[in-house]
């Protein structure tokens, strides 16, 4: 069905920008194909340089080849969607550029607006403040801001502040790609439409959570962006934490965003702040060093192409972290994240108490307690681990066995990609997969202690492998609990 029913247009700053051309381009070539976008509906690249229209439309089919599937791409979606495409010239920092964009709009003042931000943060500011002063923010326009919001608190309240004084918040739509993500979504669909597990999902009877987000790519590319950043910001300050807090917020009192963003809010509030004097019992900092992924050489991170010399930013993170309310209190949820580890795979696992009291002695061990997987890249699906008799009229033995539910197969269709959801999201004004100004500021609270602590304490980096599961204080940091990081059998 066609989903977007009304016209639209879609500005994109950065326009011929790396997020543009991997990520929003070819998602709204997707959309198209979908059928998905209203016919009057028109997308605008904004950047420097003077291209025409045709070389902006040559720029994106090279792009939606180069970044989509193959069988994703047909030339009679191409036709129509290349229509939609043109281009605006101009430089985002100069004034007296906005003349032309405002050109394109004439006609359509009512038309429903979006302009995406995909730029450097500190341009967010000067751009809203130029659209505002042009006279191109109405009562229908939106606005799409990358992430990073910033790289602290201050510097991300700055942001807000800024966007906030031409822009009202209900207009703001900040990405965090992950909560586009299908199976990220369905996290509250299994909470909150099942009567299986809330009973089940608090102190009592969960032991820990643990949260995964590991990739086997490196940074090549975007050394310079990710070495001012490092994990704890490019990753865990958005992406795990939003994991988090779908895990662990309370049900909320409806679908409607404000009351979805008021129970994440409360979850990164209660979030324990980690004190210096503990920041290097509770979090590991690593950095990977040259190795082998999938039996394939890579260099470490300080000789990856475009490194600069030494350089101590994290490229992994390992926290354990603790939620300080009724529900959650005594439970520890570990999140980790990094480049270069041996597999692509982002998940969250749930792992149950031991059974109070266990009536099998004379049965052969381990007994590994119940743990339910919720996978969410790659192979999506839900997995629930328990012990089942194994059968036979011998002796009474016992065997790990899985419930398992795969997307591909029960669902069969292909997983779009969290940009596709998001940009309909925005063009339809449904903000609930998008965080709202305290939830961001919230966030950034919890891992500017982080930072902090580590400044003031030096906590080195401890370097890894490439391939390997990160540095061996990461896997310390649960197993002098007692507990394991999970693998996949
Ligand atoms: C981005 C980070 O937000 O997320 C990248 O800046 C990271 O460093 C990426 O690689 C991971 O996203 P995904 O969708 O591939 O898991």
């Amino acid at each position: 069905p066609t989903l977007i029913t009304h016209p639209f247009d879609v500005v994109v700053f950065g326009g011929r920008g790396d997020l543009a051309k991997r990520k929003l381009l070819p998602a709204l070539f997707q959309l198209d194909r979908d059928n998905r976008l209203s016919e009057d509906g028109r997308i605008i690249g904004a950047s420097r340089g003077n291209l025409d229209d045709n070389a902006f439309r040559a720029l994106v089919e090279q792009a939606c080849h180069d970044f989509l599937p193959e069988k994703a791409f047909d030339t009679k979606t191409w036709e129509r969607f290349s229509r939609r495409l043109s281009f605006v010239g101009m430089d985002a920092t100069q004034h007296d550029d906005y003349g032309a964009l405002k050109k394109v709009f004439e006609g359509r003042e009512e038309v429903p607006r979006v302009f995406y931000l995909a730029t450097a943060p500190d341009l967010f500011g000067p751009i809203t403040r130029s659209l505002g002063e042009a006279g191109l923010i109405t009562p229908e326009t939106r606005l799409v801001l990358e992430k990073p919001l910033g790289h602290d608190l201050e510097s991300s309240h700055e942001i807000n502040a800024e966007v906030g004084q031409v822009v009202a918040e209900h207009q703001i739509y900040r990405i965090d790609h992950y909560l586009g993500k299908e199976t990220v979504q369905n996290l509250m669909v299994l909470r909150f439409a099942n009567s299986l597990f809330e009973p089940l999902w608090n102190r009592t009877y969960i032991d820990h959570v643990q949260v995964t987000v590991a990739e086997t790519v490196g940074v090549s590319g975007r050394w310079s962006y990710y070495n001012g950043a490092g994990a704890l910001r490019d990753m865990i300050q958005n992406h795990l934490l939003q994991l988090l807090c779908l895990t662990a917020m309370e049900p909320p009192i409806s679908l409607e965003a404000n009351a979805i963003r008021d129970e994440k809010v409360k979850v990164l509030k209660s979030l324990v702040r980690i004190a210096p004097n503990e920041v290097a019992h509770l979090t590991v900092r690593g950095q990977y060093r040259a190795g082998a992924i999938d039996g394939k050489a890579v260099p470490g991170y300080l000789e990856e192409q475009d490194a600069k010399g030494g350089s101590d930013t994290e490229t992994y993170v390992a926290i354990k972290a603790h939620i300080d309310n009724w529900r959650w209190a005594g439970v520890p949820f570990y999140l980790r994240t990094g480049k270069r580890l041996p597999q692509r795979c982002s998940e969250i696992v749930v792992q149950f108490r031991s059974p109070p009291h266990f009536i099998y002695p004379d049965t052969a061990g381990p007994f590994p307690p119940n743990r339910l997987i919720m996978r969410i890249q790659p192979d999506e699906g839900i997995r629930f681990q328990m012990l089942n008799k194994q059968p036979g009229p011998g002796e009474l033995n016992l065997r790990q066995t899985a419930l398992d539910l795969s997307f591909a197969d029960t669902f069969g269709t292909v997983i779009p990609d969290a940009y596709e959801r998001l940009l309909l999201d925005v063009i339809r004004g449904r903000p609930t997969l998008f965080m709202r100004v305290d939830e961001v500021e919230a966030a950034w609270q919890w891992t500017d202690t982080i930072l902090n602590a580590w400044q003031q304490q030096n906590v080195p980096v401890k370097h890894y492998t490439a391939g390997a599961w990160g540095p061996s204080a990461a896997i310390a940091l649960i197993e002098r609990d007692g507990r394991t990081w999970h693998e996949e059998d």
